[in-house]
Formats: structure tokens, sequence, C-alpha cells
């Protein structure tokens, strides 16, 4: 491959211009004047007024022009890049009156046919410079309401972080750590995080136009929903706002911290994750690699924090103060997955690494027991090799058979494949939910439901769809269900592994040691009741907290309004990203979540990645532990941008002006 120039070289200190010390170059401060307003500007308390600032007076300090307050507060948010066919001035829009961004060409795209913008593109290129929002953390948004990145870092107010506003303040009994108001079990019952008073969320916030004035267009039920080829149902006005605007939420099942959600508004929500003001190469972050790893909100990394300073003890609740207050944190923890996944106890919750030991533990302990000689497992052929290796493992050990549910063109698999697969020797189905690979949404219930009428036990791997959609575990009927923390908002090293009560009490544990026993002599050892016996040793105390500090993140946003914001988004980047001359996309399944694999005639799919990277976008490039399916494409590897609820259509602009690019210079 001959280009891949990288824009951004690195240079080197003997190319720049001859500086005196202490000299200002012109136009700017002096480096004596520079150096003191940045130490009374990072010396201030965070949220205060900022005497030291002030008094250096407007003559002193604005000698440049130069504001007092941050530089970043002052510039627009996340613009186009400049050469983006859809940089607009100032960021919005095509910039060109009346050219309208591509339309109706993807599968749910939710469109306004008479819109000459795309409505989810528009809201979200209304940057937040005029205050409209507080964030979820609480901070209020003229704090940092346009921060972009900025380099050097900054932290603290500036980032919106962990503010209380006047109201909580005058709260005698709320707890200064916002993100215990809400946490269950160890933050005191009946605290609630204090929430815009929006019960009726509405589309202004976001800059658009309210309920009425859409209806003044024509009425809500007349837009039209572009159709796909493929027969995506219409869902008659369907954008999340309007949804929003015309019934308030019905996801009653689900856990509230508060009595509404507040209006999704994507740019507060942008400012409850600190990573995202980072730079990488010059410019501001935009990270697609959410299928990897999720971005962690403020209030999940505060409450680790707080977990190591308030809390911290191994769970022997009975032993002594900090005892008791790390077990009520743990065990909150549990009960707010058991929620949020609908299960119908915590002893149904177990606390593992992630996915892959979840997967794990359920093959050597469920699997041994119950699988035999002759016996089969189907997975399907999408799945990511931590749900094929385990099942092969023992198919190995068990002289099992491993069955494989095929897939169609768009990479769905094929249900009528599946049925003839199954049969009396079918133990276990184990497929995902979402494919990380390819976004595929799976239907599982059918699956589940198919599995159970041929006798057979189901296990659904959740990692990649429980930070998309709403998941009830016992609707699903799933026998076990597996989800990892760390594509969840929450940490690393912290899963979980959901299975039916009855089944966890006849399975044998899987690791031996603390937490896990009754009793113990050297004859003979009583083990617990489910969970803990399957909990041996220490566990991961704060990263459990954490998670349920994740978990009570985006219940207070709303799992449906993230849903359907991200479907809005991933049907106007397929738009965008689809008719790019050489694009492929692998995987093009109806129902879709997430995920845009793709692979660039002419390129290695590591030198596309390496091409958005030196733009500061960080995609995943590569088989994604899913080489099975990617082959069964013809491919070894694809790019995969993966999307979240953060991203927003400027950034997907700036990764389809990269691809671009690349492929006007095949
Ligand atoms: N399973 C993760 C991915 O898909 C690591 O990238």
């Amino acid at each position: 491959m001959t280009i891949l120039t990288p824009t951004s070289k690195p240079v080197s200190s003997a190319s720049l211009p001859d500086i005196p010390q202490g000299a200002a170059p012109a136009g700017l401060p002096d480096v004596a004047t520079l150096s003191r307003l940045a130490t009374a500007f990072f010396s201030a308390v965070p949220g205060s007024a900022t005497p030291a600032l002030a008094s250096l007076g407007s003559g002193e300090s604005l000698s440049a022009g130069l504001p007092l307050a941050a530089p970043a507060l002052a510039s627009a948010s996340n613009p186009a890049p400049p050469g983006s066919p859809f940089a607009g001035p100032g960021g919005a829009g095509t910039g060109v009156p009346g050219l309208s961004l591509p339309q109706g060409k993807a599968a749910g795209a939710n469109l306004l046919p008479s819109a000459p913008t795309h409505v989810l593109s528009l809201g979200n290129r209304v940057p937040a410079l005029a205050p409209h929002a507080v964030s979820q953390n609480n901070a209020p948004d003229s704090v940092a309401s346009a921060a972009p990145a900025l380099e050097p870092r900054f932290g603290g107010a500036a980032l919106g972080v962990g503010v209380p506003d006047v109201a909580q303040r005058d709260q005698p009994a709320a707890s200064p750590f916002y993100f215990l108001r809400d946490a269950g079990a160890s933050s005191g019952a009946g605290r609630e995080l204090p929430l815009p008073s929006h019960d009726v969320p509405t589309a202004e916030p976001l800059g658009l136009p309210s309920i009425d004035e859409l209806r003044s267009f024509g009425s809500v039920s007349g837009l039209e929903r572009a159709v796909s080829a493929g027969g995506e149902p219409d869902r008659t006005g369907s954008f999340y706002f309007l949804d929003n605007a015309r019934a308030p939420y019905s996801n009653e099942h689900l856990p509230r911290a508060g009595s509404a959600h507040p209006p999704f508004d994507v740019n507060a929500i942008r400012r409850d994750f600190p990573i995202l003001q980072e730079r990488v190469n010059g410019r501001q972050l935009v990270w697609f690699d959410n299928a990897a790893t999720t971005q962690k909100p403020q209030s999940v990394i505060d409450r680790l924090s707080y977990f190591y300073a308030h809390e911290n003890s191994n769970i022997h609740r009975a032993a002594h103060a900090l005892a008791g207050r790390a077990t009520d944190a743990y065990e909150g923890a549990r009960d707010t997955v058991r929620r949020f996944i609908g299960a119908a106890s915590p002893e149904e919750i177990i606390f593992v690494r992630g996915t892959t030991e979840g997967i794990n533990l359920i093959a050597k302990t469920w699997g041994v027991q119950n699988v035999g000689e002759g016996d089969e497992i189907i997975v399907s052929h999408l799945e990511h090799h931590a749900n094929i290796v385990p099942w092969q493992q023992l198919a190995a050990q068990k002289g099992a058979t491993l069955r494989v549910i095929p897939v169609d063109d768009s990479g769905q698999v094929r249900l009528d494949e599946y049925q003839k697969l199954l049969n009396s020797r079918t133990k276990i189905v184990s497929v995902t939910q979402v494919s990380n690979a390819l976004g595929t949404v799976v239907p599982v219930q059918e699956i589940v439901a198919m599995a159970h009428r041929a006798g057979a036990r189901a296990l659904v791997d959740g990692a990649q769809s429980v930070s998309h959609m709403r998941v009830n575990v016992q609707e699903i009927d799933a026998d076990f269900f597996v989800f990892s923390g760390h594509k969840l908002f929450g940490p690393t090293g912290i899963g979980v592994v959901y299975g039916k009560r009855d089944l966890l009490e006849d399975m044998p544990p899987w690791q031996g040691g603390g937490n896990m026993i009754a009793d113990v002599t050297f004859e003979r050892t009583v083990f617990q009741a489910p969970p803990n016996r399957f909990e041996a040793g220490t566990g991961n105390i704060a990263d459990a907290v954490g998670l349920g500090a994740a978990i009570d993140y985006v219940t207070r946003v709303g799992i449906e309004n993230i849903g359907r914001y991200e479907h809005d988004l991933l049907a106007y980047a397929t738009s965008v990203l689809q008719p790019v001359p050489g694009v492929r996309l692998i995987g093009t399944a109806k129902d879709k979540a997430s995920v845009l694999s793709f692979v660039l005639k002419g390129y290695e799919t590591e030198e596309v990645g390496q091409a958005l990277n030196e733009e500061g976008i960080a995609v995943r490039s590569g088989h994604h532990c899913a080489q099975p399916i990617l082959r069964h494409f013809g491919v070894e590897a694809t790019v995969r941008p993966s999307l979240a609820f953060y991203n927003t259509c400027d950034e997907v602009d700036r990764l389809v002006s990269v691809v671009r690019r690349l492929s006007s210079r095949r």
C-alpha cells in the first residue's frame, strides 16, 4: 500500500521557530502572565468563583484578547472536519442550503422527508452553546456546555463533574456524593438524584421544534419512516423525541432512580464521560470501539473512588463497620443487576470476571454435570470465540458434538435450519443476543423457546446487547444469561451470570475456597447456596459496586431512549458509509445494533484503522474474536466502528470523511 500519509507528523524541535525563553510570540501574553493565569485557574475550587482570577483584572489578563474562562468554553463543539462533505459553516447540516444529507438508504432510516437536513443529524449538531439541560450527574449545563477537547486536560468543574447545584446544596439530608443518592442499599433509602422536572420530555432541549410546531407541518402520524427494501416495519412517527413527547416512558419494569428520565440530550450525556474530552493525534477523541469496551461516566469513576475512600473491606458483614458497608454496597449492586435484567431474585445473580468467565462457569459446572457422550450442543455461526471454545472443550471432554446454526446472507441466523438441528440429544443451545462482529440482533426469545420445546436448556450471551436494548431474562425465558460490566459503561473485570434458581441449586461449584462454603472439615465440605457457591475467594467487590453505578446511570438515561437514539444513529451511519466507493458492509441484517463492520477495497483493515486513528477516531480492526463468521463472509478481518449513545452524527461524519479520502485515492 502506498498511501496513508500521516496527517499529523511529529514535529522535531529543530524545526520550531526559535523563541527566546520568557518571550511570547506576537499577539500572546508573556510567559509570566500565562503562568499566573494557569496557576490561578487550576487552583480555583471547582464550581466556585475564582478570586485569584478575578483579582487579575481585565486589563492584565485580557491584554491579548484572551477570555478569562477556559478557552474550551468559547469554541463550538465537535464541528465536522474541514473537507467533510457534511461540514457546514459551524458544523451544522450540509452547509449547502437545500442540500439534504443522504436519506432513506438504510434499514430503519428515520427521516423527515420534508426536512432539508437529517433530523437526528440536526439534533446532534445543535451544540450545547446555549445552555439548556443538566447532565446526568446534575452538573449545571453552563459549566461546560461546549467543552470540546482541550489540551492539556482539565477536570473537576470544567468537566461538569460532581458539582452539586444550588438546589442540591440546600437539601440538608442529601449526601455530598451525588452518585450515592440513588445507589440503593448503600445510599440510604429514598434519596434520589434531582432530575429536571420534565415528566413529558420534548424536543426543545435539543434545539428542535416543539411537538406543536411539528404538528403544524402536518400531523405527527403523517411523518413517514423510511422503509428498508427488506420491509422494516413502519413505526410511524418514531423519532425518539416524538415518542417521548407523545407517550411518557413505558418501561415500568425497569428500575428508576427518579420519577422521570430527563430528555435525551447527547450533549449533556457527553459531558458525563470525561474521556470524551481527550485528544488523540491533535483531534478530539471519537470513541467508536464500544463493542470492545465502553467508556465510563464520571459517576462510575466517582463511585469506585468513594468505595475505596469510605467503604473498602472484605465482605464479611458482621465483622466491623466497614465490612458492613462493603457488604451492603456489594449486595446492593447485585440487586441492581437483578432489577436491570428482570431476574426473579438476587440469588440468581453471580458475579464473575466477565462474559468469558461466565460461559466457562456454566460449561464447566452445568455442562460437565449434564452433557454426556453422544449429546449435542448448539451454537450459532455468529458466536464470539468465548461462546465457542468452552463448548468445544466440553464436547471434547465428554464425547459430545458441537453443532452450528447457519446464517443467511445478511448475517441473521436461520431459524429453519436451527429447527432441523434440534433433537432429543440437544442438551444446551448457546447463542449471542447481538453479534459483536456484525451487529445482528438475534431473535433469542424464539431460539430459547425452540430449545425448550426440544427439551434443551438455553444460554444467551448478552455481552453486546445489554448496553443497547432492554433485556428481561424472564421474558426471554433464558436458563442462563451472561454479560460483562465493561461493555455496559462499568468497570472491567466484573461480569454477571444469571441462572434460573432451580438450575443453580443443582449445579456443583466451580472453584473451591473461601466464601463458597458453609462448613469444612478434612473429611468433607458443605457448600453455600447460590450465588455464594459460585463466588469462591474474594471477588471484585469495588467493581461490582461500580457496575451497579453504571446501571444506575443507564437507568437514569433510560435504556429505551438509548436504544432509539442509537437506532437512528446507526441508520444514519449506514446511510452515509455504505455509498462510499469500495466500501462493503459485512452484516446487513434488518435488525442490527451498534456495529458497522466493513472492508474497503484496496486497503488492509489495519490501514483503515490506522488512518482513522491518525484523526483521533478509535475503531477495532481485526477478527474481533469471531473468526468463523468473518470467514463465512470471505474475510479475515473487518474495520468495526461500534456506536454508543454518546456518539453523534458529527463523529460519524468525521469517520466517513476519512474513509472517503482513502477511497478516492484508490
Ligand atoms: N469482545 C470484544 C470485541 O468484540 C473484545 O471487541
